[in-house]
């Protein structure tokens, strides 16, 4: 295994499970100290016993849209290794609902974890990082839900949206700083929560998908320590989208006049 962030020091939210898990154990097996978060105590413990990571692995449950806990994770990771270089701001909620019935209740959960979370988290993290003079990486997680309209994620889409535009649209006032912010669009990916609601998620999405498949969590993950690596130091304000290819079809009618095959 190559220890590409020997020396580095990164914040993963909501990475109890899922994405988050898996990118948080790929950058402590590249030798970087992390902090994790997740809101479910049990899950976040049960988490860093599957990382073993031992002295580079912290942890800090709590809710990720918080603003106090938000400056306890980047006060923690600098008292413990001394410096802040990665953020990933993978926390996110999916709430699926029909427009006409969506609550302000769901709306707001929504917003305070998708968008608060990860809005301030980057501010906190960038003054940080531009404390210490060396640059840094912010990763927002979007989604192809912020690219394409999708049925009941209206408001989670437009959430996925607006990270897009966040990690552009910080560009102007960090990159004088050497810090570059970037999002990652997934498409469907098979993590726990997205196969525990659809059985057969693989298959389902494998039909649809031009690759064949749903993506994994280590798709993501590949991505996500790309732009956190000094390879990508070029690549800044933007998204890059994982998806198999669904998000570059166009819709078209079964019935239209196909050319003969031979
Ligand atoms: N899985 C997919 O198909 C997919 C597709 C596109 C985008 N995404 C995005 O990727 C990210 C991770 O997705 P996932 O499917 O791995 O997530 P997930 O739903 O499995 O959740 C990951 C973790 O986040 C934690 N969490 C929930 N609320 C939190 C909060 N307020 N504070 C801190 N932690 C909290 C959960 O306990 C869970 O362990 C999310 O932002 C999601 O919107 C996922």
């Amino acid at each position: 295994m190559e220890k590409n962030f020997v020396g580095k020091s990164a914040i993963v939210t909501g990475a109890g499970s899922g994405i988050g898990f898996d990118i948080a154990q790929q950058l402590i097996s590249e030798g970087c100290q992390v902090l994790i978060n997740d809101i479910d105590r049990d899950l976040l413990a049960a988490a860093a016993d599957r990382i073993s990571g031992g002295s580079a692995l912290i942890t800090l449950a709590g809710d990720a849209g918080n603003l106090p806990l938000i400056q306890q994770m980047i006060d923690e990771v600098v008292c413990h290794f001394g410096r802040l270089d990665i953020i990933i701001a993978n926390a996110g909620i999916t709430s699926y609902g029909r427009f006409l019935k969506f609550t302000e209740d769901q709306f707001t959960d929504l917003v305070n974890l998708n968008l608060r979370g990860s809005f301030f988290l980057a501010q906190a993290a960038s003054k940080q990082m531009i404390n210490q003079g060396s640059g840094g990486r912010i990763i927002f997680m979007s989604s192809v839900t912020g690219l394409l309209a999708h049925p009941y994620l209206a408001a989670y889409g437009m959430t996925k949206a607006a990270l897009k535009m966040l990690a552009r649209a910080l560009v102007i006032e960090l990159a004088p700083y050497g810090i570059t912010t970037n999002a990652i669009a997934p498409g469907a990916v098979a993590t726990e929560r997205t196969m525990s609601m659809t059985p057969n998620y693989d298959k389902i999405w494998g039909s649809y998908i031009p690759t064949g498949k749903a993506s994994q969590p280590s798709d993501i993950t590949r991505t996500a320590l790309f732009l956190a690596s000094s390879d990508a130091e070029q690549i800044n304000g933007q998204t890059i989208t994982v998806d198999g290819g669904i998000t570059g079809l166009c819709a078209v009618p079964d019935d239209i006049d196909k050319p003969d095959e031979e």
